[in-house]
């Protein structure tokens, strides 16, 4: 058995990887920390849990001294910013599943979240997207779990500009996410009569997921400008994504683009490209750690249009840090996360 600690236990992403560990059958939980609730029973928190963990939340500080194989830190960027260091020791992996370590340029990191990380983690940090860096996540001690919707527009947009299909400048990416994507802290614009039956825009062209998917997408493109709009709507999981790109050339077909997505994501169990005339629709992820992707082309406008739909807590986060866990630990990939979707 692993021994894992989860830090910000008490968290939508956190409560997410508990479910998840609860059925991996590798691991045992042996720490899990919070703030507010720290000193809680953990099932007197998240009642969800009940029977399956006897554990008391923590404060961070008292697991400084203890020995894991996985520490996840659930945390706000500037908790997992200050703490991230203090569990990385030689046999311990860190998987943060905040932003803290994901971006490489410090300026850049500064001018977004607003305060200053540690370059050396940042700069040794490996993004964790096992679909484009398995080997590298391999090798890895410390994981940047990838942002939930960098990981729903990178996805689908990394074959085409692997390929030179589409142009690597103009690329705009239109994403609506469910509530439980802002976590669990409550606040005016987050209340059920403020969402519900509302659907908006937030943050144009201003997200900080922005510098993220540019940052991984240059890696590809040697350079990739993007438009974002992230929009709110009135469910609790999931996020669908549209992204428009400029064709680089007119003599494309629609199978092309379709055997496109095939050939690079064939062997991943967790990408299903959905074929022509279906649709990726977050109803049918909800609850599992699967991405559907679809392509389309508008010939009239030489534009590709690429869709995906994932759960934000699961492939958005706490399913994808389990799956990069397995990838580093030497566990089957899979392990953990074979449930099927929540439908109905
Ligand atoms: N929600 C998503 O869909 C999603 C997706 C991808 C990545 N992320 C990232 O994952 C991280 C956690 O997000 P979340 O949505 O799970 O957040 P959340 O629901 O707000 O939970 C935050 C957790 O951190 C603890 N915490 C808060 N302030 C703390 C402090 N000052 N010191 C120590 N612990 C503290 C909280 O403990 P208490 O409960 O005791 O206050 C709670 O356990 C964030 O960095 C977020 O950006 C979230």
């Amino acid at each position: 058995m692993k021994r894992v600690a989860v830090l910000g236990a008490t968290g939508y992403s956190g409560i997410e990887l508990l479910k998840l560990l609860a059925a991996h059958g590798g691991t045992e939980v042996s720490a899990v920390s919070a703030d507010k609730n720290a000193g809680q029973p953990l099932d007197k928190v998240i009642p969800s849990l009940k029977g399956f963990y006897k554990l008391t939340c923590q404060r961070i500080e008292q697991l400084f001294d203890m020995n894991f194989d996985a520490v996840f830190l659930a945390l706000p960027h500037e908790q997992s910013a200050s703490i991230g260091h203090k569990f990385l020791k030689s046999n311990t992996v860190v998987i943060d599943i905040s932003a803290a370590f994901r971006i490489k340029d410090p300026d850049q990191f500064k001018k977004w979240y607003g305060f200053e990380t540690s370059s050396e983690l940042s700069g040794i940090a490996v993004y964790g997207l096992p679909e484009l860096k398995r080997e590298a996540i391999k090798r890895s001690r410390l994981i940047a779990n990838p942002g939930c919707y960098p990981t729903g527009a990178i996805i689908p947009i990394a074959p085409f500009l692997k390929r030179k299909i589409i142009k690597n400048k103009g690329i705009i990416i239109d994403a609506k996410s469910g509530v439980t994507g802002a976590g669990r802290s409550p606040s005016q614009e987050l209340h059920f009569s403020e969402v519900n039956e509302g659907f908006k825009a937030y943050k144009p062209a201003s997200h900080r997921h922005i510098p993220e998917i540019e940052q991984e997408l240059s890696e590809i493109s040697g350079g990739t400008g993007i438009t974002f709009v992230p929009h709110l709507v009135p469910m609790n999981r999931g996020i669908f994504t549209t992204v428009y790109a400029v064709a680089d050339s007119k003599n494309i077909k629609q199978s092309e683009l379709e055997d496109t997505l095939r050939d690079a994501y064939q062997q991943e169990p967790f990408i299903r490209v959905i074929g022509t005339p279906e649709m990726p629709n977050v109803s049918a992820v909800r609850g599992s750690n699967y991405i559907d992707i679809a392509v389309r082309y508008d010939e009239k406008n030489s534009i590709v249009i690429l869709f995906s739909a994932l759960d934000n807590l699961v492939k958005g986060a706490s399913g994808q840090a389990l799956q990069n866990m397995n990838i580093v630990l030497g566990f089957d990939e899979k392990q953990g996360l074979t449930a099927p979707p929540l439908f109905p």
